[in-house]
């Protein structure tokens, strides 16, 4: 009988990070363990934080939540992928798909196909090979109504556009629904145990005192606990990813509802495009060297759909991670644990993981260094697998229009990246690494994107003659435009939803 278990966990923060951890702790440990939240309405949360990607479906299906319930609570919409556009080259776009190109078909993979027939001029661009980027081409979403793994229906996936204040408040009701306690204030001292230098408790500024065995640091930015009470240092990756502000507004959709995000480059960074139910979300990257805020702010207005629902914030940030995530009893997780950027949504994604992770490396009150060091080095690897994504889009442009993209086409990359991007230049091959969250489709998707092409296919390909196979590939590209056509409207299918989760 293990008498060492954590009794009580104590979340510090109540954004996105803290909810979804109280939310899942409360729904794994029930009132089997004390779990309290503090949060400061004063301080308030970042308030942006709108993309996913798809593995939030299995969050939410962890928790049990019903899909139609959290889009109704959250003004939610579906999204298949994101557009990108001007990244690769001013006037080109792509799309970035959630489920994979093409088919199953042989013993290499779908794109290597595609790229004999491509190479002959014989075949229609990626895109049009991928059934998230039809339906978001025509602005049309069902769920797959099959999960027959030789359905085109299994290479669609999806994610969701949310109101991160809705989820936040959403999240919160199921945690209390489920015994964690909330505690309004605000921290203004950390108490550390004399002899293990461990957290021991939060001394709020009226003077309340909140003691726990294990703290979760959601404190965002600020790292409260991690970084300032036990002193756990950042590692800079600002020189791969060097954006370090954004403007953010929300604005009236003045379109159709679109099922994606859509990414502009601009000068000195991108604008991001995120439409909910009620609103767009709309905001712009950028490098505070190459640009005012002022001047952000001007582009981002002058680029919205529709009239703005409110002044533009400023955000500031630096790109990096923790050197370590867990130290102690303490672990970090959201934004106190550091930040790539928002280009590819991956924040949120980042909270789930370590969450899924931490409670699959759950400790007890000996917190085994070989526990703390395992979760490390996981999350490490997964956040570096992610940066190495996020920077590709920035390295792989033919732009040089201004003093961003210069810098960018020329830095110094990883060598992780740069051996994956090599492989694939000489022969289409995509290299898998230990911990990648974007499979292979994202990573071509994004590649062949930004005009890094192979310059020959696999030899298993060369076993096809290139005309049958150029007639196979327009039957599929004919069966994904017109499974795509006969989805319903996006805006009719969300519409449908909530009423489901009202009825
Ligand atoms: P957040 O700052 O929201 O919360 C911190 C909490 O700690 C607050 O409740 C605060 O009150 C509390 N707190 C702090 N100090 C305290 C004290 N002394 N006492 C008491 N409480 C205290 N991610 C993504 O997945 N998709 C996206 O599209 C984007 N987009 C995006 C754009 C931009 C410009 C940025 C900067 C970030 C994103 N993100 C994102 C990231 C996303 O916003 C972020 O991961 C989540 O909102 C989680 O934030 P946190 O909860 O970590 O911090």
């Amino acid at each position: 009988m293990n008498d060492a278990h954590i009794r009580s966990i104590v979340i510090l923060g109540g954004g996105t990070a803290g909810w979804m951890s109280a939310a899942l702790l409360a729904k794994v440990m029930g009132r089997k363990r004390r779990i309290t939240l503090v949060e400061s309405e004063e301080i308030g949360t970042i308030g942006v934080g709108e993309a996913t990607v798809p593995p939030l479906q299995l969050f939410n299906g962890l928790l049990g939540v019903d899909e139609n319930e959290f889009l109704r609570a959250t003004n939610g919409t579906f999204k298949l992928g994101i557009e990108f556009v001007d990244w690769g080259r001013l006037g080109a776009r792509y799309f970035h798909p959630f489920g994979r190109h093409g088919d199953h078909f042989d013993v290499a993979p779908f794109h290597q196909y595609w790229l004999k027939c491509r190479l002959a001029g014989k075949a229609a661009p990626i895109d049009e090979f991928s059934l998230c980027a039809a339906a978001a081409r025509c602005s049309r979403f069902q769920r797959p109504p099959t999960k027959d793994p030789r359905s085109i229906w299994s290479t669609f996936s999806y994610a969701f556009h949310f109101d991160a204040s809705a989820y936040a408040a959403f999240l919160r009701r199921y945690a209390e629904a489920r015994g964690a306690t909330r505690v309004e204030g605000k921290v203004a001292d950390v108490r550390l145990r004399a002899e293990d230098g461990f957290v021991d408790r939060l001394v709020l500024a009226d003077g309340r005192e909140i003691a726990g065995d294990l703290f979760i640091d959601c404190s965002g930015f600020r790292a409260l606990l991690i970084g300032q009470a036990l002193g756990v240092g950042d590692e800079d990756w600002s020189h791969w990813l060097p954006a370090d502000r954004a403007v953010a507004v929300q604005c009236e959709n003045a379109g159709p509802l679109l099922p994606y995000t859509r990414s502009t480059a601009r000068r000195a960074g991108w604008r991001w495009r995120i439409p909910l139910q009620h609103r767009v979300g709309a905001g712009y990257v950028f490098v505070s060297d190459y640009l005012s805020e002022d001047e952000a702010a001007a582009d981002l207005l002058a680029g919205l759909d529709g009239p703005a629902l409110a002044e533009p914030r400023l955000l500031k940030f630096r790109t990096g991670r923790r050197k370590a995530f867990w130290a102690k009893n303490v672990v970090a997780v959201g934004l106190a644990g550091g930040f790539l950027e928002p280009l590819e949504s991956t924040s949120i994604h980042l909270i789930q993981t370590a969450l899924t992770k931490l409670a699959s490396w759950f400790p007890d009150r000996r917190f085994d260094p070989m526990i703390v060091a395992e979760y490390n080095r996981l999350h490490h690897l997964e956040t570096e697998r992610i940066r190495d994504f996020i920077i590709l889009h920035y390295k792989a442009t033919e732009r040089e229009d201004s003093p961003l993209w210069r810098y960018c086409r020329n830095m110094p990359i990883p060598d992780s990246l740069a051996e994956k991007m090599e492989l694939f230049r000489r022969y289409g091959k995509l290299k898998q690494l230990e911990g990648d969250f974007f499979q292979d489709a994202s990573w071509l998707a994004v590649m062949l994107g930004q005009f890094v092409t192979p310059e020959r296919n696999d030899p298993i390909a060369d076993l096809h003659e290139t005309e049958p196979l150029a007639k196979t590939l327009e039957t599929m590209r004919a069966i994904i435009a017109r499974t795509a056509k006969d989805m319903p409207e996006h805006a009719a299918f969300v519409e449908r939803s909530c009423a489901a989760a009202a009825a």
